[in-house]
């Protein structure tokens, strides 16, 4: 359920680790066998390889195997407070292209359980390049 998704979310935002920026952001992914990954931004000194909170959610469960998606809940705000909408950027939609069905996969970016907005993949990356352009 998506609320209870912004719930976990806003609960794990606690283990994001961003000394850098501050700004701490956190996402549920839900597989479509029905397994939750999770997902927070991690910062480092040398500053490009950090990763944002729904590549690690993704990477984690590609990592374990699972590779297709339904749902991933994002919320992020300065020091932890969660005040506005945190859009994924450009590099996450694309890592979600590689993975997700641009035109049934939900991204919900949240403020909290009542404050939440629903956009699919296509809407937020509109003519993707996905691996179904490299088949022959
Ligand atoms: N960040 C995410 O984790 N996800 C987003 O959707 C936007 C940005 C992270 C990356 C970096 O650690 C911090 O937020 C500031 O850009």
């Amino acid at each position: 359920m998506i609320k209870e998704d912004i719930r976990l979310a806003l609960e794990n935002i606690k283990f994001s680790s961003a000394p850098y920026s501050n700004f701490n952001v956190s996402a549920v992914l839900t597989a479509k066998n029905g397994k939750k990954y999770t997902g927070v931004n991690i910062e480092s000194a040398s500053f490009t390889p950090t990763i944002c909170a729904e590549r690690v959610a993704i990477f984690k469960a590609v990592s374990e195997g699972v590779k297709e998606f339904s749902r991933i809940v994002v919320v992020g705000g300065l020091d932890g407070v969660v005040e506005e909408l945190t859009s994924p950027c450009g590099v996450c939609r694309q890592v979600m292209m590689d993975y997700c069905d641009p035109k049934t996969f939900e991204i919900v970016i949240a403020v909290d359980e009542d404050n939440y907005e629903v956009y699919t993949l296509e809407e937020l990356l509109p003519k993707g390049f996905g691996p179904k352009d490299l088949e022959g």
